[in-house]
């Protein structure tokens, strides 16, 4: 797994602009502290974390291409807005490029809309993207607060955060973030 870690590192910097590569980092240094809290292997965390963002910054015209391509169900908010196709395509990437484990896949795929299904490392990156030290939000300060003391806490309320901040500002919500929503206040 070090070598794959090492080799994405390589195509950031060529993928990604400076800004994201902060964003990036700060999600890696914030995932790998949640997972030594957890008990989870680092290496899984660092490739989930280095890999979420691969294709945030190819050019959203571009999405819709490479989804047909990898064989993706674009669904109608994804075709209008194909920037959130972003983890999927780079969770099938790296799938077909390095042969990443089942649970750094998942964590990618759905890092953008949640999952009702998300285990262990999908929280902790879903939650690292929302709280990494260059994030500045209203309340952040109190979700990294819960992060470090209930995991499925902070993973419920920053999916619940997401979803008034779209509505507020009448934006799409995704189907898995309404699954993730539902069975998470199930639980
Ligand atoms: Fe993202
Ligand atoms: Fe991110």
């Amino acid at each position: 797994m070090e070598e794959v870690i090492e080799e994405i590192k390589r195509i950031l910097k060529k993928m990604i602009s400076e800004y994201r590569l902060k964003h990036i980092m700060g999600v890696t240094y914030t995932a790998k502290i949640l997972a030594d809290k957890y008990g989870v292997e680092e290496n899984r965390i660092e490739l989930a974390a280095l890999g979420h963002d691969l294709f945030r910054d190819v050019k959203p015209y571009k999405f819709l291409k490479i989804a047909k391509v990898y064989e993706i169900g674009i669904s109608y908010v994804e075709k209008k807005n194909p920037i959130l196709l972003h983890g999927k395509i780079a969770a099938e990437y790296l799938k077909r490029e390095y042969n990443i484990p089942e649970d750094v896949y998942e964590a990618i795929y759905y890092h953008t809309s949640g999952y009702k299904h998300f285990g262990i490392v999908g929280k902790i990156i879903f939650i690292a993207d929302s709280i990494e030290p260059t994030r500045k939000y209203k309340n952040v300060e109190y979700y990294r607060d819960i992060a470090f003391y209930d995991i499925n806490r902070a993973y419920k309320e920053i999916l619940k955060n997401k979803v008034i901040y779209s509505l507020e500002r009448n934006h799409f919500l995704l189907s898995d973030t309404v699954d993730a929503w539902n069975y998470s206040i199930a639980q």
